[in-house]
This record gives C-alpha cells, sequence and structure tokens, in this order.
C-alpha cells in the first residue's frame, strides 16, 4: 500500500458558498485510524470544512486529498464510494418513515450494499434492531443519532465525519453516542468529529484541532492543552489571554 493510504491531507483549503468564503486556507492532515476532535467557536467553519470535504461546497482554492486522490471538486456521491460517510449536524432522517426504511433510503444512496451491511449496522446498534419498525420520529434523541450514525455506516466508511452528535442529547445518551463512536474507530474507520462538548470530546479524541476564523490554529493531543487554553484560543486565538483581553466588558 502506497504511504498515503487512508490519509486525508487537506492544504490551503479554501472555499464557502458562493462569493462568501469561509474557509481562509485551511490545513489539516488526519491519519489513518486516527480519532481527531474539531473545535472552534460558533462560525468558525466547522461545519463547512465537514460540508467541504464532502464535496457540499464550493472550493476555490488549496485541495483535500484522500487516500492519494484528489477529491476536492467532487460530488458528494464520487467522495461516499471512496469510503468516506457524513453525518451532518442536526437531525436528519425521515421521521414518518421506520427505522428499516430509513436504513433502505440510504441504501438507495449506496450501490451494492447487502443483507450483511443491514446486520452490521444492527450489530454496531442493538437498539436499532429493537426498533426497527418504529417511526424514527418516535426514537429518542440518543437512538435518532445512533440511526443516523447507523446511516452512514451501511457503507462501511473508512473516514467518517461527524457533525455535533451529542446536541441536544441526554448526559446518559452522550456518554452511549460517544462509546459508539470510539467503537467503530477502534475497529479501525477513522474519525473526524466536530463536537461544542469540548470535555468529553477531549476524552476521547486522539488529537485536538481548533478552528478559528477559516483556519486551523492549533492542533495537538488533548493531553497538551487545558480547558482554559482552549477557551482562550477559541475566543482570541492565542494559548494565553493577555491582561487586557476583555472577555465580558463592564459597563
Ligand atoms: N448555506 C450557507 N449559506 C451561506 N452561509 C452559510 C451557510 N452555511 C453556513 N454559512 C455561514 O458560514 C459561516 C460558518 O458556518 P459553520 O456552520 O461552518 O460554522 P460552525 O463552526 O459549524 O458553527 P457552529 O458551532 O455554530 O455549528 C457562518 O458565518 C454561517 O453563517
Ligand atoms: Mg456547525
Amino acid at each position: 500500500m502506497p504511504d498515503d493510504a487512508n490519509v486525508l491531507a487537506i492544504e490551503g483549503l479554501r472555499a464557502g458558498y458562493g462569493a462568501l468564503e469561509i474557509l481562509f486556507g485551511t490545513d489539516l492532515l488526519v491519519a489513518p485510524g486516527e480519532f481527531v476532535a474539531l473545535m472552534g467557536p460558533n462560525g468558525a467553519g466547522k461545519s463547512t470544512l465537514l460540508k467541504t470535504i464532502f464535496g457540499m461546497t464550493a472550493v476555490t482554492g488549496g485541495s483535500i486529498v484522500w487516500n492519494g486522490e484528489r477529491i476536492s471538486g467532487r460530488k458528494p456521491r464520487d467522495i461516499r464510494r471512496r469510503g468516506i460517510a457524513f453525518v451532518p449536524q442536526g437531525r436528519c432522517n425521515f421521521p414518518l418513515m421506520s427505522v428499516d426504511e430509513n436504513l433502505d433510503m440510504a441504501s438507495c444512496t449506496i450501490p451494492g450494499t447487502r443483507r450483511a451491511d443491514r446486520d452490521f449496522v444492527f450489530d454496531l446498534f442493538p437498539i436499532l434492531r429493537e426498533r426497527r419498525r418504529y417511526p424514527a420520529g418516535y426514537l429518542s434523541g440518543g437512538e435518532q443519532q445512533m440511526l443516523e450514525m447507523g446511516m452512514a455506516m451501511l457503507q462501511r466508511p473508512r473516514l467518517l465525519l461527524i457533525d455535533e452528535p451529542s446536541v441536544g442529547l441526554s448526559p446518559q445518551a452522550i456518554h452511549q453516542v460517544f462509546a459508539e463512536m470510539l467503537r467503530i474507530n477502534a475497529e479501525g474507520c477513522t474519525v473526524l468529529l466536530v463536537e461544542q462538548n469540548t470535555r468529553k470530546a477531549m476524552e476521547v479524541a486522539k488529537r485536538v484541532a481548533v478552528l478559528r476564523l477559516g483556519q486551523v490554529i492549533w492542533t495537538g493531543p488533548p493531553s497538551a492543552i487545558t480547558h482554559q487554553q482552549l477557551g482562550s484560543l477559541f475566543m482570541t486565538g492565542r494559548l494565553d489571554m493577555a491582561p487586557d483581553d476583555t472577555v465580558f466588558p463592564t459597563v
């Protein structure tokens, strides 16, 4: 296998929506099997970066190379065929359709999906097998998140992009969803997670990348940064806040 097998290499990426540029020269390297947590303030461009990797925005510069092949500029279905799956931010199932029908819908978009892939998903998330005839909208938030992860895992991806899976979930459901992501990663799938729950993300990720104003400004293992430093990076772009950095101005 070549050295760049299953490596995601993003270099000088510029992308956005029409004339609106959101990513301004973003660089990020994700190694095979890594679990990387991408964090940053609201509006930094985290979701835009995941959407761009998955071919959903307009790339105006730089490159995204996956598995030795340039994928920037390709369509989502071509990117998906190359072993990348995406679970977007927010609920993204068909609430009136059953769990089985939601998985059918996902299968339709992945040529070659077999019965064994459905069983693989049910083995990953046994609760989905139990709830297979329930409308997705009747499932709890945590179960719906697992359904959406299951819809992505049907294709047995080698890279999972997942955006804010913990939003709106109870602590117990968050614990479960993170445990499932760790299991997926332990089975060899690289994970690039966007997460606002920085404590939880730093518990599970092997590496953290901080995105601010469309650029990755810091990356390293969670052990190399404190929560205070992370907050400082989010707000000021520096590891340590200067004494005159006013976060909450007094009147
Ligand atoms: N479809 C769109 N069309 C135009 N602008 C958009 C679109 N989606 C996002 N944006 C803008 O892009 C910028 C980055 O948004 P993005 O959703 O990537 O941020 P984020 O880091 O994921 O934030 P959050 O933590 O709030 O989810 C924001 O200013 C947002 O308004
Ligand atoms: Mg987002």
